[in-house]
């Protein structure tokens, strides 16, 4: 049988449509796998990278975070998982810049810690949209240096829920992350959506919902944290004004932590810290917390239906040659939905 070989959506020119063409098949080294992809998901630093808004760092590349697959080979060192099992994971060739990384390809390299069984009945399409999103809430509510709330491994030994976070931007893919994983580990969540998507961010958990448009959003915000102990905000939409709104929310509440999906603003009131993330590190300086995720936390989570694939895919096409008709819709903008391509 003639040896499988590989192809990917190259980005060889800024502000230029992503290429199909042969990759070279990645070999996964010390704790890390190849995966054959089975669906992979858009995520706006994608489409910030390739049209120059991001640091797309040397070209050519392979693009791309999110990926559901079949492990087809594992590398030395590698007993927690095995070839024919489906995964999904969180690629790293944002960090490393080196193309066997990259999501948008056939067969993809990911390092184990970011790496997480998938349970029978799960389609990868639906799986996929999970890695980024929850490597982000993850380091914003977890990581002692943001919000530094209880990990969720023994949410149970938790009593009933007294605490509760805002979580600004709740049908947003980090959003519903973030929601998801706060209600696991017992807090209440307090979010913003549009009214379209209420009901997505009740579905994941969210004991109220609030319409990020409306004019008395601060105060409607305020006055539905004000029932609980307020343990901080994530930001999972960080514009100028959703940083602000936030942050006034909190101020009113007596001040606090929040965790920003993007660099924080200056002009912050004094007694909000407001701290960014950057979510690869979760497999790589923090990957403590990457292993308490993936390994110990999100396969029975799922098993479980404590963590569910959300917001619901959107899937686009099927085949390499449909990412950049993918990622151009993910840069049109999305409401509650995640855009993916099948392999
Ligand atoms: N720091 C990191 O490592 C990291 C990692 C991943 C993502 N990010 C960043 O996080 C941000 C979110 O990414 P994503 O993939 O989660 O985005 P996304 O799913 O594409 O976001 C779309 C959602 O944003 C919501 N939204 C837009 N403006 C809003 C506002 N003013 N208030 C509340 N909700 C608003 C919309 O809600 P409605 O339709 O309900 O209005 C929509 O559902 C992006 O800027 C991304 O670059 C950072």
């Amino acid at each position: 049988m003639a040896a499988p070989t590989n192809r990917a959506a190259w980005l060889r020119e800024l502000n230029m449509p992503l290429e199909v063409g042969p990759a070279e098949m990645g070999k996964p080294g010390p704790n890390e796998v190849l995966i054959k992809n089975r669906a992979v998901a858009m995520n706006p630093v994608d489409w910030m990278m390739q049209y120059g808004t991001f640091p797309a760092g040397p070209l050519p590349r392979i693009l791309g975070n999110d990926v559901a697959g079949d492990i087809v080979e594992v590398g030395e060192g590698v007993t927690q998982f095995a070839k024919g099992q489906r995964v999904l994971a969180h690629c790293i060739g944002l960090a490393t810049n080196e193309s066997k990384y990259g999501a948008f390809q056939e067969y993809a390299v990911v390092p184990t810690v970011g790496c997480c069984v998938i349970p029978d009945g799960m389609k990868y399409e639906d799986a996929c949209v999970l890695p980024l999103a929850i490597s982000t809430a993850s380091i914003g509510l977890f990581h002692e240096e943001r919000m530094g709330l209880t990990t969720p491994m023994d949410p149970m030994e938790k009593s009933q829920p007294e605490e509760a976070i805002l979580v600004w931007g709740g049908s947003s893919s980090v959003g519903s992350a973030a929601i998801q994983l706060a209600v696991a580990t017992k807090y209440r969540v307090v979010t913003t959506a549009s009214p379209r998507n209420f009901d997505l961010c009740r579905k994941l958990g969210a004991s109220e919902v609030f319409d990020h448009t409306s004019p008395g959003i601060v105060g409607d915000l305020t006055a539905g944290l004000q029932k609980w102990a307020c343990r901080g905000a994530f930001d999972a939409i960080a514009t100028r004004d959703t940083q602000l709104n936030a942050a006034q929310v909190l101020a009113e509440l007596g001040g606090g932590g929040m965790a920003v999906v993007l660099a924080p603003i200056k002009e912050l009131p004094a007694t909000v810290e407001a701290r960014g993330i950057y979510a690869v590190s979760i497999l790589q300086q923090d990957e403590a917390l990457g292993k308490a995720i993936y390994r110990d936390f999100l396969p029975r989570a799922l098993e479980q239906g404590l963590i569910k694939p959300a917001p619901p895919s959107d899937v686009v096409e099927h085949g390499v040659e449909h990412i950049q008709v993918a990622v151009d819709k993910l840069r049109a903008g999305v409401s509650g939905s995640k855009v993916v391509v099948t392999l």
